[in-house]
């Protein structure tokens, strides 16, 4: 089916046969009409706590020599850094479930390396199976074709395409034996080489010949009556053959499921695998895919206009139930400048899933690679980031438990009113945080919409990026550090905005962060914040230990009207500061009871 938005408004469906279902979801507001959508495909799939954090990739990290020398740079410039990925070059021949034996060698030894620092490694699992190395020497292969798992052409003989290894088979994921042998696949590899997450790239599935080595038959599936716009002008350009067979049908009707299947087969074998929550990346996507898999928006370039066009495309997937998204950080394709890459990683530290990522070719764009001055703009957006991540963990929980977004459009917080249908460059994360990014060259100042209906100009020089939280809220905070292994450990503050009428309420989850169905189970806590009347208590409605020996080290409280004479916490005095905002810090009240600290105006 072809789907044209038509500016009348109108919809123009074009089909060439089968049955169409169609769900019309009848709101009435924005959240519910995304709530009544995920009932339908599903609610999105909680992450490990430490895939929040900052995730530093390219390809041309050549060797683990390389890839070491970029940890080691990041961590003496004191830049957060929880995951470090490699591109394909880890791989021996390009082909997947290997490693190369001169250059990653000693891959399993540095992936060990990561983990004694407290952080996590990723490396990218393409499913095209090269399929001429000699026998017996690549068993992905030589057991896929006993096992059967390989799309077949239209006359039953394995379908040849090709990747990046060359000629390749492409597994058949909608075939439960195929499932199995992937999880074998990635038994046998993690036992090796212990990744923590899977990138799961060229899986629309991307070919670099059309259809197969053979071409394609010349039938209805391949050329059908009418073809839709697509790359390349025929449905097979880029792809495999439409006639060619999978289990559950013929790939013309499975092929935009061909990411869904191979995230879905992949989140099951690497939760068996690990026996924890997993971490799927995919480039391919299709409605469910948020309860399997995070993804990111593709190859973007490195200029603004894709640095303003990943705003919306990441509001997108948040209304498709795929609230971990984020685009290429400082771009893909093409050479970055140090401007553009500063307000990339700013904007960025507000992408639910952070991630920066270059191409090959191109100059460096690690965040040490650049200035002094901007490398200071970036270490504070990154440490604005760690510090927010227990809200933004607490968001994603609402998104998995009620289908609640994590970054929000404005027109779903505020559906009454008309300014904000068209707003793609802020946005929220939940309700209270708003985000407003610079997204031109050489702008030091930003329009700024407020939900009084005010347009203000707010000062943004290059260190700068203006985040506010509205009235009546509470963000539970944490101190950053180089990694999420650390910062969890760190003492909780508040930020508290009180409203007009002087209360504010926020909420926090946590877990261990990283066990499957804590929240199913039961093994989380869960405590709300309340402000009013000059206090603020601490409700903790679940315990189950996750909090034990974390303390809340101080507050922040914005509309205060006066300095109060003193400050208790726990009925003790306490420091406090107050320059329009009363500051109380040296606090150590334990998270796991519950807390009040008063204010006497
Ligand atoms: C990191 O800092 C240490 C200590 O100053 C130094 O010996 C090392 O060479 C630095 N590493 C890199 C890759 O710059
Ligand atoms: C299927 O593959 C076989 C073996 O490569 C080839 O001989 C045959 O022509 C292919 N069939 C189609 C329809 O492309
Ligand atoms: C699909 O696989 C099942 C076994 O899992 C088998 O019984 C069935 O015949 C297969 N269907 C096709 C069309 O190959
Ligand atoms: C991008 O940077 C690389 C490495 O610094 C350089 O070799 C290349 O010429 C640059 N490309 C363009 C288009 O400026």
């Amino acid at each position: 089916v072809e789907v044209m938005l038509q500016p009348t408004p109108a919809l123009t469906w074009v089909s060439t046969g089968g049955i169409l279902d169609l769900y019309i979801f009848l709101g009435p507001n924005p959240q519910s009409v995304i709530r009544q959508y995920l009932q339908v495909i599903g609610y999105p799939t909680m992450p490990p706590y430490w895939s929040l954090g900052f995730h530093l990739c390219r390809w041309g990290y050549t060797t683990t020599t390389t890839t070491r020398k970029v940890v080691e740079r990041m961590h003496n410039a004191s830049f957060p850094l929880d995951v470090q990925w490699n591109d394909l070059d880890y791989a021996d021949k390009r082909r997947i479930f290997t490693y190369d034996p001169w250059r990653f060698g000693d891959l399993p030894q540095m992936v060990k390396e990561f983990h004694e620092r407290g952080m996590k490694y990723i490396l990218i699992l393409d499913p095209g199976i090269s399929s001429t190395s000699p026998s017996g020497t690549y068993p992905p292969f030589d057991h896929g074709l006993k096992r059967d798992v390989f799309i077949k052409n239209a006359t039953g003989n394995i379908l040849i395409g090709k990747v990046w290894p060359g000629p390749t088979a492409f597994p058949d994921f909608t075939y439960p034996e195929t499932r199995k042998w992937w999880e074998d696949c990635i038994r046998d590899f993690h036992s090796k080489v212990p990744v923590d997450g899977l990138w799961i790239d060229m899986n629309e599935p991307a070919s670099f010949v059309q259809g197969s080595v053979e071409g394609c038959p010349d039938n209805d599936l391949e050329n059908p009556p009418y073809t839709p716009r697509v790359v390349g002008g025929q449905l097979n350009s880029g792809t495999i053959c439409m006639s060619a067979q999978q289990n559950l049908s013929t790939h013309y009707n499975l092929h935009n499921m061909y990411g869904l299947a191979e995230a879905y087969a992949t989140n099951r074998a690497f939760t068996n695998v690990l026996g924890k929550r997993p971490f799927v990346l995919s480039r391919s996507s299709y409605p469910s895919i948020g309860r399997y898999s995070a993804v990111w928006t593709g190859d973007v370039r490195s200029d603004w206009e894709q640095l303003r066009f990943s705003i919306p495309a990441v509001l997108q997937f948040s209304l498709f139930g795929v609230p971990l998204v984020g685009a290429d950080i400082c771009g893909f394709g093409g050479n970055t400048t140090e401007e553009l890459c500063v307000r990339w990683m700013q904007l960025g530290a507000f992408y639910p899933f952070m991630r920066n990522h270059n191409d090959k070719p191109n100059a460096p764009q690690e965040p040490y690679v650049f200035g002094q001055k901007a490398q200071a703009a970036m270490r504070s957006a990154l440490n604005l980031r760690y510090s927010l991540l227990p809200f933004l963990y607490t968001l994603f929980h609402h998104a998995h438990t009620s289908a609640d977004t994590v970054a929000r459009p404005l027109f779903m917080e505020f559906p009454t009113d008309p300014n904000c249908q068209t707003i793609d460059r802020q946005f929220l994360w939940g309700s209270s945080l708003l985000i407003s990014p610079v997204l031109e060259e050489g702008a030091v100042d930003h329009l700024f919409f407020f939900s009084l209906g005010q347009y203000l100009l707010l000062p943004a020089p290059l260190d700068t990026i203006n985040v506010h939280v509205k009235e009546g809220h509470i963000i539970p905070q944490q101190e950053p550090a180089l990694t999420t292994t650390a910062s969890r450990r760190n003492p909780f503050f508040l930020t508290v905005a009180l409203s007009a009428g002087g209360w504010a309420w926020g909420d926090l989850f946590w877990d261990d962060g990283e066990s499957l169905d804590t929240y199913e189970m039961g093994n989380y806590c869960y405590v709300t914040f309340i402000a009013g009347e000059s206090q603020i208590v601490s409700d903790p409605l679940r315990l189950n230990g996750a909090l034990d020996g974390l303390i809340l080290g101080g507050l922040q409280v914005f509309g205060v009207p006066s300095s109060p004479h003193y400050v208790l916490a726990n009925g003790d005095f306490s420091v406090c500061f107050f320059t329009q905002v009363l500051t109380v810090t040296s606090l150590a009240l334990p998270m796991s009871e519950v807390f009040t600290v008063q204010w006497a105006l």
